[in-house]
């Protein structure tokens, strides 16, 4: 049986928004207590798409500050950036000779990122997934909390592990691993948010990449932003139900209810039976407000931290210290059964 431990990452790309924070960052604070955590700032996977470099620098100390000022421990747990620590990239390559290319032409990202032009998306953006499974692998990872866009890479990790387990069954055996060298890594999807929808249409979720800001509550938002943003929301006209049977047919509402569940820490069932029969324009007011008593004091924070630079590179560097330690068993390993 392999240690429990837990791996996620978010990528340096843009703004944060409700939804990271919602689906991903809030949920690996909690995990903090029951497991030793390793997050990551995920660069490797941010370039898949052009960035420009001085904005990827800046995003890269935007997530960092982000994980810290939720409340991530980078003392107890890790904290760095992907491009620091060389085995996701060389046991990515290693994956990529796993992966079979009719497991990754199933893979719904990359048709939804490379969109119709997809003779002109990068070779990364395709192998993308295999980069995830060695971030994950790299570390024995038993666990991993992830929004619901995630459940397919998740899938293909296992894949992966499994066939290099199977492949290179004999080798590891003569080396003692008799379980194979990589976990069945579990995602971790739990919550009322775990897919936050855009708040201009409830088909779509909530996205970095949306070009429509008011899409999206970023997590550098002040309040008044917040507050319009919530206001304009798109909602249907019905007062809300009482039970979340009642929000079945109407996503907006469906996703303001969960966001304001997530917030506020309750259940669907907790908030309606509270705000049932209310209408929008008293709901939304009520929803931006815990919006913002969640979001304020990360916004502080994150401004406090992003003006100690030197704080931020220390906890990179450390935290990119600690990660390879714990790949190059892995690696070591990994090298010996393939043949290196
Ligand atoms: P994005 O999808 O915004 O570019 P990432 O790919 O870096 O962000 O995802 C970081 C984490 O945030 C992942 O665990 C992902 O599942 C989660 N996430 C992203 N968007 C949402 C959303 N709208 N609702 C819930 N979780 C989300
Ligand atoms: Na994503």
């Amino acid at each position: 049986t392999f240690t429990p431990r837990v791996f996620s990452g978010v990528q340096p790309t843009g703004s944060l928004h409700l939804g990271n924070y919602l689906g991903a960052i809030r949920r690996f604070v909690a995990m903090q207590d029951e497991f030793p955590c390793i997050y990551c700032v995920v660069d490797l996977h941010a370039i898949t798409v052009w960035q420009d470099p001085k904005e990827l620098i800046e995003a890269t100390y935007h997530v960092t500050a982000a994980y810290l000022a939720a409340g991530i421990d980078p003392v107890k747990h890790i904290v760095f950036n992907q491009s620091r620590v060389s085995a996701h990239a060389e046991l990515a390559w290693v994956f990529n000779c796993v992966a079979r290319m009719g497991w990754l032409n199933r893979m719904t990202q990359f048709k939804e990122k490379a969109g119709k032009d997809r003779e002109n998306a990068s070779a990364g953006l395709f192998v993308y997934p295999t980069l995830m499974a060695a971030d994950i692998l790299a570390y024995q990872a038993t666990h991993v909390p992830v929004g619901e866009d995630q459940k397919q890479h998740l899938e293909l990790t296992r894949d992966i592990a499994q066939k290099f387990n199977h492949d290179y069954g004999d080798r590891l055996a003569e080396l003692g691993y008799e379980e194979g060298l990589f976990p069945m890594t579990e995602p971790i999807i739990q919550g009322p948010a775990t897919r936050v929808m855009s708040l201009r249409d409830g088909a779509k979720k909530m996205s970095k990449s949306d070009p429509s800001d008011a899409s999206r509550i970023n997590l550098t938002d002040d309040a008044d932003s917040i507050a319009q943003k919530v206001r304009k929301a798109k909602t249907d006209p019905e007062a809300l139900p009482s039970e979340p049977k009642g929000l079945e047919g109407r996503p907006e509402a469906d996703n303001l209810v969960g966001i304001y569940a997530a917030l506020a820490g309750q259940t669907k069932e907790e908030v309606l039976a509270e705000h049932g029969g209310a209408m929008f324009s008293a709901f939304k007011p009520a929803l931006a407000d815990v919006a913002v008593s969640v979001l304020a004091p990360i916004n502080d924070e994150m401004r406090r931290l992003l003006d100690d630079r030197g704080h931020l590179d220390q906890v990179l560097t450390s935290g990119a210290e600690r990660a390879a330690e714990i790949t190059a068993p892995v690696m070591q390993a990994m090298r010996r059964v393939v043949g290196f």
